[in-house]
């Protein structure tokens, strides 16, 4: 189901805005801490939002971006994963923008040629016909594409809000100013474009909390597989390499980056965890055991547990950061940290924090918990 028309309400003064599609029915932590969640939705990702929930955050809605797939499907994605846990009428799903600011499948394919295949390409890697027929989401070729066979989660029946992910999250700081957290999983895309359309969004928000921003990896890259240079090559970041710059520069009153933490042998899923998970039968935990991945660490879900309760990290630190755009660079869209007095003067670079580890034992204990005990809408 595609969404109708990319509708942006039309009023003056953007606090005066409010548009009927987006108010939400009830909510589930109504007077909780807000949160807007951005990510390249996929089926085994519903843990994110309900570990939210259950640390009592208000999500003001979800919005799917391009990373790993397209929009249109991550945003159907976010839909679905809502629906079977019948949190469809209190949290809304916004799509953002199809193409990042200017890295498209071609231009990737292009620099993949000149500095060297990317062991993930996500949304750039060449169509492949016979892997969506088999369930993959869908990559290059035409962002519109929906492939219902990569919804094992059922394909949704409910509907996209109506109006651009950008416009309304602006709206929404406008509403909340200085009370919403934009937590973001994917690439930076649709926060950047928010930044650009409104000098005041960034200082409006409570905060920009991102997974990815990987420091230091290289080596790792060339000791181990190829999967081992996948889980450190900063998909999130490279994807968007200019919205990346423009997110990590601007005004937020806090900006933190979860990424080398996340990687930790104690954040990958086990069979014997996601079983545990599953001793108690939902649509949720049934679900997780099937599509989840262990050779990949719950990246975001991990992201997500340092914001809703910051007694996890156990180890930070912060820097002065800058983001790679040059085209011709291995490092196209990686960070680069800086310490303050080696920062460059002439680039409005600034400050991040950067959280170097997580608690695993607690992760494991909210995930479950979060996953077998699910809030719903009232
Ligand atoms: C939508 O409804 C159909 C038909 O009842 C069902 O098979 C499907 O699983 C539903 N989708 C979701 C995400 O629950
Ligand atoms: C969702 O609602 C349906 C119908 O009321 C109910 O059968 C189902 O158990 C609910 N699912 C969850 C996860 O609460
Ligand atoms: C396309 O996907 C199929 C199924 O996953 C795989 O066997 C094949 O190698 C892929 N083709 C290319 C060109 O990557
Ligand atoms: C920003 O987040 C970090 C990490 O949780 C925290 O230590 C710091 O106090 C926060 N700063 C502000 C201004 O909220
Ligand atoms: C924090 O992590 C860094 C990087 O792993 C390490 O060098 C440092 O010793 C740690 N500090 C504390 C207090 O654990
Ligand atoms: C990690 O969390 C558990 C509770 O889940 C706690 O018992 C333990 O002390 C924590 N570890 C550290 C090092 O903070």
């Amino acid at each position: 189901m595609r969404p109708s028309a990319l509708l942006v309400p039309a009023c003056g003064a953007v606090a005066s805005c409010s548009s009927s599609s987006s108010d939400r029915h009830g909510a589930v932590n109504a007077g909780g801490p807000k949160m807007i969640i951005e990510n390249d939705w996929n089926a085994g990702a519903a843990p994110q939002f309900l570990m939210a929930l259950d640390y009592g955050w208000d999500i003001l809605g979800l919005i799917g971006d391009t990373s790993n797939s397209w929009a249109l499907q991550c945003s159907l994605h976010a839909l679905a994963l809502l629906e079977i846990g019948n949190l469809s009428s209190c949290i809304p799903v916004h799509k953002g923008a199809d193409y990042p600011l200017l890295m498209t499948p071609k231009l990737m394919q292009t620099w993949e040629r000149i500095m060297g295949p990317l062991p993930w390409e996500g949304v750039f890697r060449p169509q492949n016909d016979t892997a969506e027929a088999l369930g993959s989401d869908p990559t290059d070729g035409d962002p519109a594409r929906i492939v219902k066979a990569a919804f094992t989660e059922g394909y949704p029946n409910t509907t996209l809000a109506g109006y651009h992910a950008a416009a309304w999250m602006i709206e929404q700081v406008h509403k909340y100013p200085g009370e919403v957290v934009i937590y973001s999983g994917g690439a930076l895309t649709n926060i950047a474009l928010a930044i650009r359309m409104d000098s005041d969004f960034a200082s409006l928000t409570k905060g920009l909390w991102i997974m990815g921003g990987f420091v230091d990896t290289n080596g790792l890259m060339i000791s181990g597989d190829t999967m081992q240079a996948d889980i450190n090559t900063d998909f999130n970041f490279k994807a968007d390499p200019e919205a990346t710059k423009i997110a990590l520069s601007a005004d937020f009153p806090n900006i933190t980056l979860v990424s080398n933490a996340a990687n930790a042998p104690e954040l990958f899923p086990t069979d014997a965890l996601l079983a545990e998970v599953a001793e108690v039968r939902n649509p949720y935990t049934i679900l997780q055991q099937k599509v989840t991945q262990t050779n990949l660490p719950f990246w975001d879900e991990a992201t997500m547990l340092s914001l809703v309760d910051p007694s996890t990290i156990m180890n930070q630190t912060s820097f002065y950061v800058n983001v790679d755009t040059s085209f011709y660079s291995p490092t196209y869209g990686n960070i680069w940290a800086y310490q303050e007095a080696l920062a460059p003067s002439r680039q409005t670079l600034r400050e991040v924090n950067f959280v170097w580890q997580i608690n695993g034992t607690a992760f494991q204990t909210a995930l479950k918990r979060a996953l077998q005990s699910p809030k719903t809408c009232p």
